[in-house]
């Protein structure tokens, strides 16, 4: 990346932190200030770090995580309909890109849980925050679509929740272990494994389409299996 570059990110990096950083955990903000400028080549990063660039629009060769995820969404589901992101972040860095999108098209609402969002208003007339947890006892019938990316122990709900309301759904999976008891490194994977079987299990069970397996390209650090279902 080149020098001017860099600077721009930086600047817009104190801005950032100037009208954000107050809200955010002082570990989580001490941890992103740290890893910023080492970070501003990848692509993939730890999540936290990620969203802030996307908030402040680092480019790279490729799309971003969150812009590829939402050309994902775009190619297999109308977006002009009323989408709940679960466990959108501290920072809605893909529900900001969604919301973006909408407001273009003139349709389409996006409703976020999670309950670690920083407490910030939502900067979209079409997006309402809900900084709660998510669950399977969670009112989902006035949503369309349920979308998710590295939703980590919630995975398990968000499925249910789709496949028992008939939802449409997109999540990427987390790229952890997220079994009660860890697995060892060389097992990892079967997480994932586990949590595909499942959505091709329930979707099945519940009639709720086709299920699709996907992943982002190998550019994409982060590229552990995407379910969708196809209706
Ligand atoms: C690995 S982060 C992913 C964040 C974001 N989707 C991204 O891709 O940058 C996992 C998120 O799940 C959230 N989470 C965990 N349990 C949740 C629940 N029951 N309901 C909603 N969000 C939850 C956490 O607060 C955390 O922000």
């Amino acid at each position: 990346m080149e020098e001017r570059e860099i600077n721009l990110y930086k600047r817009r990096f104190k801005e950032f932190i100037k009208h954000y950083g107050p809200l955010y955990p002082v570990g989580a903000m001490e941890f992103i200030k740290q890893s910023f400028e080492a970070s501003l080549d990848s692509v993939c990063d730890v999540d936290i770090v990620m969203q802030v660039k996307q908030a402040i629009g680092v480019k790279f060769d490729i799309p971003s995580f969150y812009e590829a995820h939402l050309q994902k969404i775009m190619e297999n589901f109308d977006i002009g309909c009323n989408i709940v992101e679960i466990a959108s972040g501290m920072y809605p860095a893909l529900a900001n890109l969604v919301a973006t999108e909408q407001l273009k098209i003139g349709k389409g609402t996006i409703t976020l849980y999670d309950p670690l969002l920083i407490p910030m208003e939502p900067e979209f007339p079409n997006m309402t925050i809900k900084r709660k947890h998510f669950s399977t006892k969670t009112n989902i019938k006035d949503y369309d679509l349920l979308i998710s990316t590295m939703p980590c122990r919630i995975t398990d709900a968000i499925l249910e929740t789709a496949a028992v309301n008939h939802k449409s759904f997109y999540i990427a999976l987390c790229s952890c272990d997220h079994f009660r008891k860890p697995l060892g490194p060389e097992e990892l994977g079967l997480y994932q494994e586990y949590e595909v079987d499942k959505a091709a299990i329930l979707t099945h069970r519940y009639q709720n389409g086709e299920l699709i397996v996907d992943q982002l390209s190998d550019d994409y650090e982060i590229n552990t299996p995407i379910v969708y279902n196809k209706k």
